[in-house]
């Protein structure tokens, strides 16, 4: 019999990319699996906390091994604004293109336009927690260019690269992405719990 693990996410998106890297030993749930409709709220000030929040209450009413994630852009000239707020910059029901034009707005003239997209998640196994994280640095461009991904994708161009987040395809972003590199962190540790 498989193992249940909990992704609390209701993003399918998201699962399956787990899922496609995880053994079969493994039954990867979403909340939407377990009946679990509610939005958590993220209260916390750090990605970590998030991740936690999330974790534990998934823990704490199903009584099931499960993981979260949080994710958000750290821009360094803006005291890494909007850090765990990126979802919600330009206000509570803020859209992708207004947090984009917030940002532009509060980096008009400056030249310091180092940035970096983080990604923290929590796993409750066996009632104990641990934590993956992932980094993706690189610079916010003055203006949107591309038209693939989402969120800050258009104004986000990896270290390395000279192009946008949101000019690359699905599969070249998550060969890089901050996400990508904290879940194989996370399947490198379940595959090896599996073994
Ligand atoms: P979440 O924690 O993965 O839901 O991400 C929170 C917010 O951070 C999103 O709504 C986006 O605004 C931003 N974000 C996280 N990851 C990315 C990304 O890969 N590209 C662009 N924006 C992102």
């Amino acid at each position: 019999m498989p193992n249940p693990l909990v992704f609390a996410t209701h993003n399918n998106h998201k699962l399956q990319e787990v899922a496609a890297k995880t053994g079969s030993q493994l039954q990867l749930l979403s909340l939407t699996d377990i009946g679990c409709m509610e939005d958590i709220p993220e209260t916390g000030t750090t990605f970590q906390e998030n991740a936690s929040i999330k974790s534990h209450y998934v823990f704490d009413r199903y009584k099931v091994n499960c993981f979260a994630d949080d994710s958000g852009l750290e821009i360094e000239a803006l005291n890494n604004e909007p850090g765990v707020y990126s979802a919600r910059y330009a206000g509570e029901h803020g859209n992708h293109e207004a947090n984009i034009n917030k940002v532009l707005t509060n980096l008009n003239g400056v030249t310091n336009r180092k940035a970096r997209f983080r990604t923290v998640i929590s796993l409750l196994w066996n009632g104990e927690e641990h934590f993956f994280d992932g980094t993706v640095n690189g610079t916010i461009r003055t203006e949107r260019v591309g038209a693939q991904g989402f969120g800050y994708d258009p104004i986000f161009e990896p270290e390395g690269y000279d192009i946008t987040f949101a000019e690359m395809s699905m599969e070249q972003k998550n060969s890089i992405s901050h996400r990508a590199i904290a879940m194989e962190k996370l399947i490198d540790f379940l595959n090896g719990k599996q073994a």
